[in-house]
């Protein structure tokens, strides 16, 4: 496709000062509504194993989930480069093992780069991965999979000595040839410190508005979960509400006899003859004959929502 969004494309948006706009998607109907919204970036983020499996961590998440999201993703989106989480242990163990799982994200998963979480230790992992010509994303600052050893999901970099660790790491992956960063729950003064240091985007969650883009997590934005609202998610739509509304009339017209009327209900043809089914084993049909669509018969398209 002539204007797909490619690793290219985003290092020129940060040196025309165009934002970059990320968003996380996890399924084929999501990923075709956020593509045709103009997302510039689709992330299959390990975040799934929170809104989609309701675990209260990303560490339970597997590389065969994550394959199987990639893919549904990847089918749904035409422009945007869609980029696939490395889920906890697919790529901290060796570097060898990180750049089999990276493999097959692109191979089973169709995804144009990988993500992982991490700094200056993994500089040689990001190294083996994109030596094997798969782009890589880094993700510092709140980093979810290391959730146990910040102590709980806190902003970091917040004094001088982690915000210079920070630093050094964002150079660490640049230097590795990462092609753009992830900088998540961090001070929006470090968040633009880093932004001017390196030539590869920044892309902020919870880090200000100095970033080149921006990632929220798609269920977060639409307003899916009305208990959950950390500082950084802004809501711009209420969908918990319009989905309870949606719903609600349905199963009210289900329970009253309304749904389905006749504008949502098939009429027999000619080509069916009715027979009682006692007469002819259980079916509706005699033995052996199988009911032809009518001349000028409606048809009923995809069975299930949008093909993508
Ligand atoms: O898993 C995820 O969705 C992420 C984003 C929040 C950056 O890593």
């Amino acid at each position: 496709m002539k204007d797909k969004v490619t690793i290219h494309s985003l290092k020129r948006f940060k040196q025309i000062g165009q934002k970059i706009c990320m968003v996380t998607a996890y399924d084929a109907t999501f990923a075709h509504i956020l593509d045709q919204s103009g997302a510039d970036v689709l992330l299959v983020g390990d975040s799934l194993g929170m809104v989609i499996q309701g675990h209260d961590s990303t560490l339970p998440v597997t590389m065969d989930q994550m394959v199987y999201h990639s893919a549904a993703v990847t089918r749904g989106a035409k422009r945007a480069h869609v980029v696939g989480d490395m889920p906890f242990l697919s790529y901290q163990v060796s570097a060898h093992e990180a750049v089999r799982n990276a493999g097959r994200l692109v191979t089973e998963g169709g995804v144009g780069s990988v993500k992982l979480e991490g700094g200056a230790e993994f500089a040689d992992t990001v190294r083996a991965i994109v030596r094997a010509s798969i782009p890589v994303m880094g993700h510092l600052g709140l980093t979810p999979q290391s959730v146990h050893k910040m102590g709980g999901y806190v902003v970091q970099g917040r004094d001088e000595e982690q915000a210079r660790k920070i630093l050094d790491d964002a150079l660490a992956l640049e230097a590795a040839g990462a092609y753009a960063l992830v900088l998540e729950g961090v001070p929006l003064e470090l968040a633009r410190t880093i932004t001017q240091s390196l030539s590869i985007p920044t892309i902020g969650i919870g880090a200000g508005r100095y970033c080149d883009g921006q990632v929220l997590v798609c269920y977060d934005l639409l307003g899916m979960n009305p208990d959950f609202k950390p500082k950084f998610v802004k809501r711009y739509a209420n969908l918990h509400g319009s989905i309870t509304e949606a719903t609600g009339a349905f199963f009210t017209e289900v329970r009253q006899g309304a749904f389905p009327d006749e504008d949502h209900s098939f009429k027999a043809t000619k080509s069916i003859r009715l027979v009682a089914p006692a007469a002819v084993g259980t079916g509706l049909l005699p033995e052996g004959e199988v009911a032809a669509p009518a001349e000028g018969e409606e048809k009923v398209g995809p069975v299930y929502g949008i093909p993508v």
